[in-house]
């Protein structure tokens, strides 16, 4: 039997104030560690992703690292990026060690090469071997090379994809995508008070899904959520099920961890 391994983002919305720049927001993640560390004592085996929120977001909107090297200041830009991505994990691994937790932090831009944004190839066998020890490997949305255009973004969803396809063998996976709102729903639901929360996609509703995802407005939420849930059902057609859950609320991702029913959008084929 393999064992049941989760590979958990924490959103950069969620541990960041989205409207300030370089603004962790300490209380949740201090709540969420305290939350895995239970977990963890109770036999839970883990990857955390993180994504980057108000810390990189702003160096890469205004150096346009998405688009790769344009012009003569997107190396440095890229470099920026890389650092205040990096400035955001150093808090997070700051609060994993002080809560005690048994954590290493793994550099995506160093170990991976992506075409197009879509990594194509990462040395992983550092982190395997930290997940045989029983180490959580952390890794989070960063800047990578990229062999079409110089530079990339890599998100945290393209990254633990990419674990995802090649743990698969040897772990039982299981996604859970912690937000700042309960789930997918119909249109943006911090925008408008009517849209309709959906429980679960599969393949009976994705088209009908992304429809509403790509139609709604508002960048960080909906945006966001059409690349998450591309990726996830992507995995889900490889037989690898995720939830995206609220992580404002207490207590949901330890209980996800730990096999309680959560509120959330299930995402499975
Ligand atoms: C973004 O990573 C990383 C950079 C901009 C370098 P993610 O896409 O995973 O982060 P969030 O969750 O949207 O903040």
């Amino acid at each position: 039997m393999r064992d049941r391994l989760f590979l958990v983002k924490f959103g950069g919305s969620l541990i960041t104030d989205k409207t300030k720049p370089y603004t962790p927001r300490l209380d949740v993640i201090k709540r969420l560690i305290m939350e895995i560390k239970d977990a963890v004592s109770e036999g839970v085996k883990l990857i955390l992703g993180h994504g980057g929120g108000s810390f990189p977001h702003v160096s890469a909107t205004k150096y346009q690292t998405h688009k790769g090297f344009i012009n003569e200041d997107s190396v440095y830009g890229m470099a920026v990026v890389h650092n205040d991505a990096m400035k955001l994990n150093k808090i997070i691994m700051d609060e994993l060690l002080n809560a005690g937790i048994k954590a290493f932090p793994i550099q995506p831009s160093s170990i991976a090469i992506a075409e197009n944004s879509r990594i194509k190839e990462m040395y992983i066998k550092p982190l395997k071997i930290l997940l045989k020890y029983g180490v959580i490997p952390v890794v989070y949305g960063d800047v990578g090379v990229d062999l079409k255009k110089g530079c990339c973004i890599m998100s945290t969803e393209e990254i633990l994809r990419y674990l995802a396809l090649k743990l698969k063998d040897e772990y039982d996976l299981f996604i859970v995508m912690c937000e700042v709102v309960d789930g997918v729903y119909t249109e943006d639901p911090l925008k408008r008070p009517d849209a309709e929360f959906i429980e679960e996609i599969s393949s009976k509703n994705i088209d009908e899904v992304k429809k509403y995802l790509s139609s709604s407005h508002g960048i960080d939420v909906t945006g966001g959520m059409l690349h998450k849930v591309n990726i996830l059902f992507e995995l889900a057609k490889e037989g690898i099920n995720s939830i995206i859950i609220n992580g404002l609320v207490e207590n949901n991702l330890k209980n996800v961890l730990t096999g309680k029913p959560v509120r959330g959008t299930i995402i499975k084929y």
